[in-house]
């Protein structure tokens, strides 16, 4: 049995930065779910259909092969044997992603995927129904949550000198909660054995450290 720990939370809570500094003291793969779900997305934004047909997206979908690769210990995602790994960190795709993560065709590629990945490793996982439904028997679940406000804050200073718009980022950050929790399919959620951190009021390192803690006694 490999040791797989689950990360899920909304949008901004931290969860990659987070994920991928305890796979790396851990020496585990760090697998960001996300990233499967912008490069469909973006496969999805190419080919021009219209995301709130949930026929056309199932039939697209057919035709979209994700797949990672490693170099480094650094995770790139493959669309189609492509590298996307630069193209899907973008807002748009995003809440492409957001759009597209609600049908059964999308989930159900990307869930067996995510569970094959976990069958052969180590690692850690993140995203918003890790726990709950792609691995409900994790070694160690965390739900990792900030407030909305903080989110956006977060979010702003990643701008880097960019002129935003604090209130807007808050609110998209707000519609895509809305999205992400209230979708038929596995909706982002806390399992009822996850482990709930709220970074609002810590910094990385001390959630990392609150992380390793637990994976500690589950080692043990
Ligand atoms: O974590 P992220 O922002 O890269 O995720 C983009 C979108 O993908 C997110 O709004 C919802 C969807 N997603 C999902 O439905 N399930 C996951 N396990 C991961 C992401």
């Amino acid at each position: 049995m490999y040791m797989n720990i689950a990360i899920d939370g909304p949008a901004g809570a931290g969860k990659s930065t987070i994920a991928r500094r305890v796979a790396k003291e851990l020496g585990y793969l760090y697998v960001d779910t996300g990233a499967m779900y912008r490069a469909i997305a973006l496969f999805l934004l190419r080919s021009g259909v219209d995301l709130n047909d949930e026929d056309a997206v199932s039939k697209q979908v057919k035709d979209c092969h994700v797949s990672l690769r490693y170099r480094e210990g650094q995770q790139e995602v493959l669309l189609n044997g492509e590298d996307v790994s630069g193209l899907i960190r973008t807002e748009e795709v995003g809440n492409a992603a957001s759009a597209s993560s609600v049908y059964p065709e999308v989930r159900d590629q990307l869930t067996r995927l995510q569970r094959e990945l976990a069958a052969q490793e180590n690692l850690v996982m993140d995203g918003r129904d890790i726990g709950t439904t792609v691995l409900p028997h994790a070694s160690l679940k965390i739900y990792l949550t900030a407030s909305a406000k903080t989110r956006a804050l977060r979010r702003a200073k990643e701008a880097q000198g960019k002129a935003f718009d604090l209130e807007q980022i808050q609110r998209d950050i707000e519609e895509r909660d809305d999205r992400d929790m209230h979708r038929k399919i596995s909706p982002l959620a806390q399992a009822k054995d996850a482990v709930r951190i709220d970074s609002s009021q810590m910094s990385i390192d001390q959630v990392v450290e609150r992380i390793l803690q637990l994976a500690e006694e589950e080692i043990k």
